[in-house]
């Protein structure tokens, strides 16, 4: 990173369940649908898998926003995963707004299997916040 804001370009890290999430975004590719490519996919089994440590080690590494996004409500195929994932977020956004963390950083989101506009628009939206939020000064020296 040269420190140049104009060639910044936001690093987002997007934990997404293999059973619905990650496949509307396979879906999004294979329909050839355009939008940015900063998100670096984590496939995790659910929302429930991600541990908040990951969220932690990704921000204090520098990354500039995480997104976890797994199955709509009722649609978990370890039935309540999403539940324990929403708890958490909850928590861990109240965390880092205590801690002066730009919550914008750290989203949630639900995506099934056939929704690709969804993740095309979800990203598209989400690049722009984190763009608006500027580069992530932690984990930058
Ligand atoms: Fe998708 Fe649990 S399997 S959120």
């Amino acid at each position: 990173m040269t420190g140049d804001r104009s060639e910044w370009e936001p690093k987002i890290v997007g934990f997404l369940c293999n059973w619905c999430s990650y496949a509307g975004a396979d879906l999004a590719g294979q329909s050839r649908l355009e939008y940015p490519p900063n998100v670096k996919i984590i496939r995790v089994p659910c929302s429930g898998r991600v541990n908040p440590l990951f969220v932690l080690k990704c921000l204090s590494s520098g990354v500039d926003g995480v997104l976890i996004s797994g199955c709509h409500t009722g649609d978990c195929h370890y039935s309540e995963g999403n539940f324990h994932a929403r708890r958490r977020f909850t928590i861990l956004r109240k965390l880092f707004e205590y801690l002066g963390i730009d919550p914008k950083r750290f989203q949630m989101a639900w995506v099934s299997a056939s929704e690709a506009d969804k993740w095309a628009k979800l990203v598209k939206g989400l690049v722009e916040e984190i763009r608006q939020a500027g580069p992530n000064k932690l984990g930058h020296r």
